[in-house]
């Protein structure tokens, strides 16, 4: 069964978090998962709905202002997180190193995990890509292993809301490589929307999709998960 998780990045409160899944229900054959924001979580929890977080601490408590915890995410009844999004390397100083300790930590919690790699486009033209790719999925394989609960999303940092994607071709190529280093199911980000999933979705080795823009809304969203059904 394909995994769609819908990053609603630093969008919807619990207000429309309430509405956005009173509207939406998972099609058969599809394993749909909803990522809010923190505060947003135990109304999406509360629906029923299949709920992770978008990141997680190492540590059990301590202090680290800012940060959650996998013991705070499985008493609201998460059932796991996003780590290592491009956008948490870019902006907030994420590393490899980061983004494998928040990872083992929370499948040791018992939670599942997307841990998102992706080359940007200078490293993709000077021909860096594989040494990138390598670096960021084996930084997690020596800690984490083929861990049953985890998954690796490739999201090419120039796919991402730039409504440009990562041509089919180039999907299955980075995919294989990703599961020749690491063997878990590999997601696909960037730019999918209800026009493209469907091609992307049944290239080999694309376990899934890890959407942002088009989750945000519910049409869309089932519309992408409906493409995975099939
Ligand atoms: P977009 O689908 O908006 O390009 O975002 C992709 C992404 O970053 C999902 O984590």
């Amino acid at each position: 069964m394909k995994l769609i998780a819908g990053n609603w990045k630093m969008f919807k409160g619990p207000r429309e978090t309430r509405e956005f899944c009173a509207a939406f229900s998972t099609p058969a054959g599809v394993d749909a998962v909803l990522c809010p924001p923190f505060v947003s979580l135990p109304a999406a929890v509360e629906s029923g709905h299949t709920v992770f977080a978008q990141n997680v601490h190492w540590a059990d408590d301590g202090a680290f202002t800012g940060e959650i915890s996998a013991p705070m995410l499985l008493e609201l009844g998460v059932s796991g997180a996003i780590v290592g999004h491009s956008e948490r390397r870019q902006y907030f100083g994420e590393t490899d190193e980061t983004v494998a300790r928040r990872t083992v930590a929370a499948l040791r919690h018992g939670l599942r995990v997307i841990a998102c790699v992706g080359e940007s486009l200078e490293e993709r033209e000077s021909g860096q890509m594989d040494l990138v790719l390598r670096l960021q999925v084996e930084t997690i394989a020596d800690v984490a292993g083929a861990e049953e609960g985890l998954a690796i999303a490739y999201e090419p940092v120039w796919a991402i809301g730039t409504g440009q994607t990562a041509t089919p071709e180039q999907a299955r190529e980075v995919h294989a490589f990703i599961k020749s280093l690491l063997d878990v199911p590999v997601l696909y980000g960037g730019s999918v929307k209800p026009d493209n999933a469907e091609e992307l979705l049944s290239q080999e080795g694309v376990d899934g999709a890890l959407v942002g823009g088009a989750s945000l809304d519910v049409e869309s969203f089932t519309a992408i998960c409906q493409a995975a059904a099939t």
